[in-house]
């Protein structure tokens, strides 16, 4: 029986899920909009499950697709190998300074080569490759397509230094199966590897797993420093190697245990229009434009194997709280590794994506303290790529709760004083206010919702109970008020 430790492919994975009660199954869902429909229902519930379709229209019993893999404190402490039973605080206090180490210590955990994996139980090539003999989701009525790759990694590596780079861009069948745009984002680390490539050798080795460990979603989406290898990163996650095969073609990695890989090569002039998608900010906001396209030349894939599938859309939407938790760990470890002192918590908002909202909760030691922390928050990188908004709090404020951060703004901040801009930022092809064609800049907004420094002594009490006169009338009355706190 699986435990924690030895969970090291997606199968692993959903026994324990299993086990925890965590996994609901559906059956005979339609690829065309109904997987992404039933996913979107589950997404707006309180701590969803999992979510495995199989028996898909039009398709062999065996071949599933799974989501919301991370939507709760339990699966995601899960997949992180921190623990099966962590609630939402306990989650963000066991993470807080991990990702930093796994940062430090990744060198260390470089991937063990092995002769061959389940994923190559199955080799499809060249013009045999058909990326529609699987249940490829229409994820949301709007889309332009059908997309195999949303919870995928996608592998490049750095011609010059050969790091290995994973990341999570969103992939559309192209050509009736036989092709896939990636739709990488100009500075990500895939988008630079793939331009040194075209500059030295007219086309960029790509491979992709579209099905695998959840924890290799978690860690190509989200900004690991550049330089170091995700999959040594998640080898200090695992605290073992992770095992790849080499691609026949390119000799790029694919982890041994993956359900679903495809290799090829993208070359300059090979693009393909992609999109509309609905993304993670809520819209189709990233329009139809030309996007380059692997020419797919193999696929490896386990017998029926199952697409880690990880649509985002108006939030919460299936990787909104891995994106929260994650990016509030990463920015806090972040923030402190500045020299800022005084940083007491860090959350960063499902509602906007986990990008767009971040809530600072400082300890005000000086003039001038809280707005650096806003400037330094919005800047940092791995906070800067479509940061909208950064309110920076007193630490009386729970900057994890909406209401609370909101209460504080309305209270602490003086508009015309406390909001300062930033223009030409790094912004996102995706942000619904960006101009048609216009180039993908931002603006945004430290919001200082602090008491003010000059009448931190003075400003008015806050009224609410003390906590022990709460705690006391908690225990007086267990019946009637116990749990609420
Ligand atoms: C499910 C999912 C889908 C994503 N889709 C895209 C995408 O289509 N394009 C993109 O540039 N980033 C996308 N991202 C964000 C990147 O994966 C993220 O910025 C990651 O850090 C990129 O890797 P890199 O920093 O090594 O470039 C997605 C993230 C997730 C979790």
């Amino acid at each position: 029986m699986t435990s924690l430790d030895d969970i090291d492919d997606l199968r692993g994975w959903l026994d324990l899920a299993d086990r925890l009660g965590e996994v609901r199954r559906i059956s005979g869902a339609h690829w065309d909009k109904e997987i992404g429909a039933a996913s979107e229902v589950n997404y707006k519930r309180p701590s969803p499950p999992a979510l495995l379709f199989d028996d898909v229209v039009g398709h062999r019993p065996g071949q599933r697709v799974l989501t919301a893999s991370m939507g709760n404190a339990r699966r995601l402490g899960m997949t992180l190998r921190l623990g099966t039973g962590l609630d939402d605080r306990a989650l963000v206090e066991t993470l807080r300074s991990k990702p930093g180490e796994w940062a430090e210590n990744a060198s260390r955990y470089p991937v063990r080569e092995v002769e061959t994996g389940p994923v190559f139980e199955n080799v499809v090539r060249d013009d045999d490759v058909n990326l529609l003999d699987f249940p490829v989701p229409k994820w949301h009525e709007g889309d332009g397509g059908r997309y195999i790759g949303t919870g995928c990694a996608v592998f490049t590596t750095d011609p010059d230094t050969g790091v290995l780079n994973a990341g999570a861009y969103r992939m559309q069948v192209q050509n009736d199966g036989r092709a896939a745009s990636i739709n990488m984002e100009a500075g990500k680390h895939g988008a630079a590897h793939v331009r040194a490539w075209f500059a030295r050798e007219g086309r960029a080795p790509v491979t992709v797993s579209l099905g695998h460990d959840p924890l290799l979603l978690v860690v190509a989406g989200t900004e690991v420093p550049g330089g170091i290898s995700e999959l040594e990163y998640a080898g200090v996650v695992l605290g073992r190697p992770v095992d790849v095969v080499r691609g026949e073609l390119t000799g790029l990695p694919v982890p041994a245990t993956s359900e679903l890989a495809v290799e090829g090569w993208l070359y300059p002039d090979r693009r393909e229009q992609e999109g509309p998608f609905g993304e993670w900010t809520g819209y189709y906001s990233g329009g139809t434009e030309p996007v380059l396209t692997l020419d797919v030349r193999r696929v490896y894939h386990r017998d029926d194997p199952i697409q880690l599938g990880a649509p985002p859309g108006k939030p919460p939407h299936d990787y909104s709280y891995m994106r929260s938790v994650m990016k509030s760990a990463m920015i806090q470890d972040a923030l402190v590794r500045t020299g800022l002192p005084g940083v007491e918590g860090v959350w960063a908002h499902e509602a906007g994506g986990g990008r767009q909202l971040l809530a600072v909760a400082i300890r005000q030691q000086y003039a001038g303290h809280a707005r650096q922390a806003g400037y330094l928050a919005a800047q940092l990188p791995s906070a800067a790529y479509m940061n909208k908004f950064v309110v920076v709090v007193d630490p009386d404020v729970d900057p994890r709760s909406l209401n609370d951060v909101v209460w504080a703004m309305c209270t602490r901040t003086d508009p015309a004083d406390d909001i300062e801009t930033m223009r030409q930022t790094w912004g996102s092809r995706v942000d619904p206010l960006r101009e048609q064609g216009a180039p993908p800049f931002n603006t945004r907004a430290v919001i200082d919702a602090c008491r003010p420094w000059t009448r931190l002594e003075t400003f008015p009490k806050v009224a609410e109970a003390s906590r022990e006169l709460l705690d006391h009338v908690t225990r007086r009355w267990p019946d009637v008020l116990g749990g609420a706190w």
